[in-house]
């Protein structure tokens, strides 16, 4: 499903009603509901929305466990950090405890032994066998989130998965480092086998520089290479885009 909004604070607040919805039914279902954080800087708003007067009532937030899709090769208390942004308009503000946050562990310097860590905390959590040998269809060895929100950035990535990245192609592993070449550094990220195994996936949109890209992820040839953004199709899961006009002006 594509939504287009007037702007940033349209989309946001739909996308907050979205996240309290999903939340709710998943607690009404399993008791809990685990959902993976988007990084960078449009879900700032939507994080504070759900902080704020209108929507901090709307679920049980004691049951909610909250993931993080990717993370810069930073420490938590940088300000590049995914962890920092989301903590300052989110989790404090709503006195999240910290056993309902699972970060990536880049305090642990090296970033293969991030992902390593990241991954396990992960298989602990929904009791997988991290790297069993690899099964046919694998998605008995992935986590089941209820919910991963996602931005796309102007060159087509998501999460951490760069275009012409290793990370592109991985099947196997739940969380990778991915070299990227013109960051000249590691990025932290949840692979697409991970990311199609939720039960729900919202892209959140905005800005005119993501115009041309958008067209041709969601209307170009399919050529997740280059537009990694294309490989994000649930296989069992909804697929939302939540776009603002500015991003969605080339979608005719
Ligand atoms: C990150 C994000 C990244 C982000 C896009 C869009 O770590 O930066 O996970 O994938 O979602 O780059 O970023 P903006 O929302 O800032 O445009």
């Amino acid at each position: 499903m594509i939504k287009v909004f007037s702007d940033i604070e349209e989309l946001s607040n739909f996308a907050a009603e979205t996240f309290i919805e999903i939340g709710n039914a998943a607690i009404e279902k399993l008791g809990q509901f685990s959902v993976v954080l988007a990084g960078g800087s449009t879900p700032k708003s939507l994080y504070q929305l759900l902080a704020g007067e209108n929507f901090k009532d709307k679920i049980d937030w004691k049951s909610v466990y909250f993931f993080f899709g990717d993370e810069r090769n930073v420490l938590p208390d940088d300000k590049q950090s995914n962890f920092l942004m989301a903590g300052e308009s989110l989790l404090k503000p709503l006195q999240i405890t910290d056993n309902q946050i699972f970060r990536w562990q880049t305090e642990l310097g090296d970033a293969t032994a991030i992902a390593a860590n990241y991954e396990k905390i992960i298989g602990r959590v929904f009791n997988l066998e991290v790297n069993p040998p690899a099964t046919a269809g694998g998605s008995d060895i992935f986590p089941h989130f209820d919910l991963i929100l996602l931005g796309m950035g102007a060159d087509g990535h998501t999460a951490s998965l760069f275009p012409e990245t290793d990370a592109l192609q991985e099947t196997e592993k739940i969380a990778v480092a991915n070299w990227v070449e013109k960051l000249q550094d590691f990025r932290l990220t949840m692979t697409f086998p991970t990311i199609n195994n939720a039960s729900n996936i919202i892209f959140l949109v905005s800005g005119a520089e993501k115009a041309k890209t958008l067209k041709q992820v969601l209307h170009g040839r399919f050529q997740p290479e280059i537009f990694p953004s294309q490989a994000v199709k649930p296989i069992n899961g909804d697929l939302i885009w939540l776009i603002d006009e500015k991003a969605a002006q080339f979608l005719a």
